[in-house]
């Protein structure tokens, strides 16, 4: 039981890698905030509660908005007293060619993938600095990594939560905070489910595995760089791709 009492709160955990790490925190010890903008959220919860785990609570809200940011901790707090976890998982894509590509598009992913971090971790360091301690992970992507025709405002959205978790490192390590980040590579979920078969195809032969990811693998690692068994692992970004990019 890694998190045996622990307070972890995962952004984006109505579905995919996100409840995929609800669900194995939980299995962990962990009581789990699971924040999504979708009223999935609250089946989620559900889903979990009937599984056995009672310590879960489903907030609904959007990570892009500061103030739904706010009342997500808030009720995380008053359930359960505080935050010793932060996984930012929430994402989202809205693919076009560059030159085609649209205000609203390139602003949307930025704003969920990107300054959605401002708020959610500004809020989770109110929690933390206090404590002197605290873990927060990241969910980058192979995208931002070695880009993907199509993807120019999520590669570069992704490129930015690299950056910010090197960074955040070297503001907080020396208060007990570490904040690492994890790049999956294709993973099964909504968000590729929507991806036509032949270029899943094309895609899985470049993988070295020669398949995806299941939602489950990507959360290990989450765990893992959320653990003391990562106590001494910070500003990383673990690739979790198959070998699909090496580097
Ligand atoms: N699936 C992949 O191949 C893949 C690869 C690399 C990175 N990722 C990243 O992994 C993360 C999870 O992706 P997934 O594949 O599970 O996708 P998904 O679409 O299945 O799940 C994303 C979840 O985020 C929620 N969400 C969307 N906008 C939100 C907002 N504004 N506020 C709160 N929640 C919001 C959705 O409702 C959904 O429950 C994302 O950050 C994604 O970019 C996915």
């Amino acid at each position: 039981m890694r998190f045996a009492d622990q307070v972890v709160l995962v952004t984006g955990a109505a579905r995919g890698i996100g409840f995929a790490t609800a669900r194995r925190f939980a299995a962990e010890g962990a009581r789990v905030v699971l924040a999504d903008v979708s009223a999935d959220c609250v089946q989620a919860r559900d889903k979990l509660l009937a599984e056995g785990f009672a310590q879960v609570i489903a907030v609904q809200g959007s990570v892009s908005d500061q103030g739904d940011v706010e009342r997500m901790f808030e009720e995380a707090v008053s359930a359960f007293g505080g935050i010793d976890v932060l996984v930012n998982n929430a994402g989202i894509t809205r693919d076009a060619l560059f030159h085609k590509m649209t205000e609203e598009q390139w602003d949307l992913v930025m704003n969920v993938n990107l300054k959605s971090m401002f708020f959610t971790i500004q809020a989770a360091l109110k929690q933390m600095l206090p404590k002197g301690k605290g873990a927060i992970v990241n969910v980058a992507s192979i995208t931002g990594q070695m880009g993907n025709v199509g993807q120019s405002n999520y590669a570069a959205s992704k490129a930015g939560v690299q950056a910010l978790t090197r960074n955040l490192c070297l503001e907080y390590a020396g208060k007990g905070i570490r904040v690492n980040a994890v790049a999956p590579g294709f993973t099964f979920s909504e968000m590729t489910r929507a991806i036509p078969e032949p270029i899943i195809e094309q895609m899985v032969k470049k993988i070295p595995m020669k398949r995806g990811a299941e939602p489950r693998e990507i959360a290990s690692a989450i765990l893992f760089l959320a653990s003391e068994d990562a106590s001494f692992v910070n500003g990383q970004t673990l690739a979790v791709n198959g070998g699909m990019y090496l580097y």
